[in-house]
């Protein structure tokens, strides 16, 4: 068949050509919202009287029945007509005959696209917020049930201090609601309409802006046609706030990863979200969370990608600019299913607490306690901080810790200590009493959850 823009050429397109060119093979996935466009456009054009009743009322009925073929599987793509735009509007010609051909009256397909495109990333950006909600949510309860849970808290995967389980997740908690406000910034610049930009420099037909906006759901329009058709932004502000995203998931992964290994057993993951090996019999593997691990590589490709195809583009579209889509269909995926698989992930896991304060009991991190002892009993921090290290080389080459050493030998190191000592040394009190705000203490770890249930209603 010819081609819709066919006019201005005799030879038809070289079939290597053809499908180099043609990005139906994905943009299709924007079906919906290149309909709903269209819709909106025909509207207006009857509205201003571009374009007559009779006319505009033929050509919505025409989109409606390509809507419902394509709502019942009924539509076939072809490569042949290039893109969504061509291919919908080759159905509506099908349909309704020539009148379908006053459809792309005072409009350009780079309009469109982008058009398409921002319709496209606002729903995404509306079933992210809903996933980041749900996660977030999820994370608050675990929290909630391991306020008192002890684990040590690590500086270099060291043991550093002891700190509550609760508290660790409500790290995750504030990263991700720092990726839901960036996520709904977002939606400010996906909520502009590029619409009757035209090819680039606006159209001379009587066109209505405000009016396609507001039918399509816009909060504002581009005041710039150049910047309208080729401002890709919108796309870059998603990759790079889900690449911000998957970095947070991927921290999180890993440390599930290493809960879950033998040298931890601080957590079990359900069997719904391992896998076994083929090999070892014994194997029990995180596999999703080094998935999300891993995919994170690919939102970060996603995002370089599109950073490069923009840079240095001159105004105003290219056909560089097609090369916009499949990273942000790709991200869109990745993320909202490790969103997903991350709050089924949590759900499920069941928290070894004995294992995990076990093990800051045959440690050292309570170290700063012993010397944040001794300063508060009025012994400068600096001088506190060298005895105590004194003390823990002496345990270290006595094989034993400092809840171990003998009152006698507390009160030849310093007369300040007292029996009291033994209590302090205990992790369960370390976490405890550290009330600073923000700070670990099992008060200001339901602080933060309430602060956190309160935002989440
Ligand atoms: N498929 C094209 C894209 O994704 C649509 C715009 C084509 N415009 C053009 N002037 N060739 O960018």
């Amino acid at each position: 068949m010819a081609k819709l823009w066919g006019g201005r050429f005799e030879a038809g397109l070289d079939e290597k050509t053809e499908k180099f060119g043609a990005s139906i093979a994905f943009d299709q996935k924007m079906a919906r919202q290149d309909l709903k466009g269209s819709l909106a456009h025909v509207t207006m054009l009857a509205t201003t009287g571009i374009l007559s009743k009779e006319e505009a009322e033929q050509i919505k009925a025409g989109i409606k029945k390509v809507e419902e073929k394509y709502e019942n599987g009924e539509i076939d793509f072809k490569i042949e007509n290039e893109d969504i735009h061509m291919n919908m509007e080759t159905y509506l010609h099908a349909e309704i005959g020539a009148v379908a051909g006053k459809l792309h009256t005072a409009r350009s397909r780079n309009d469109q696209v982008a058009t398409d495109m921002h319709l496209w990333l606002k729903e995404t950006l509306d079933d992210t917020l809903d996933k980041l909600h749900n996660l977030r949510q999820v994370i608050v309860n675990l929290a909630t049930e391991h306020v008192e849970t002890i684990m040590p808290g690590y500086t270099h995967l060291q043991h550093a201090q002891p700190i509550s389980f609760g508290h660790h997740l409500m790290a995750y908690y504030s990263m991700l609601t720092r990726d839901f406000e960036r996520f709904d910034f977002n939606i400010k610049h996906a909520d502009i309409s590029p619409l009757g930009a035209a090819a680039l420099a606006g159209t001379t037909f009587p066109i209505d802006r405000k009016e396609t906006a507001a039918l399509m759901g816009f909060g504002d329009v581009y005041v710039n046609s150049m910047d309208a058709v080729s401002d890709r932004d919108f796309i870059l502000e998603f990759l790079s706030n889900a690449s911000i995203l998957m970095m947070h998931l991927s921290r999180f992964c890993e440390e599930i990863i290493l809960w879950c290994s033998n040298e931890y057993k601080f957590v079990t993951l359900s069997d719904a979200f391992s896998t076994g090996s083929s090999i070892m019999p014994q194997k029990k593997n995180p596999d999703m969370a080094e998935l999300i691990r891993g995919k994170s590589g690919r939102v970060y490709g996603n995002l370089f990608g599109l950073l490069t195809v923009m840079k240095s583009l001159p105004l105003a579209y290219n056909k560089d600019l097609q090369e916009d889509k499949e990273g942000m269909f790709d991200t869109a995926e990745t993320i909202l299913t490790s969103l997903d698989i991350m709050a089924g992930m949590l759900s499920t896991l069941s928290v070894n607490e004995s294992v995990m304060a076990e093990s800051t009991e045959k440690d050292f991190s309570n170290a700063t306690e012993l010397a944040d002892y001794l300063a508060a009993k009025g012994l400068p921090f600096r001088k506190a901080h060298e005895i105590v290290g004194q003390m823990v080389l002496e345990c270290t080459k006595n094989s034993c810790y400092l809840q171990d050493v003998p009152l006698e030998r507390y009160q030849e190191v310093s007369p300040l200590i007292e029996n009291d000592i033994y209590e302090t040394l205990k992790s369960r009190t370390a976490v405890e009493r550290r009330n600073s705000f923000g700070g670990t203490g099992f008060e200001q770890v339901k602080m933060q959850i309430s602060l956190a249930q309160e935002a989440l209603k």
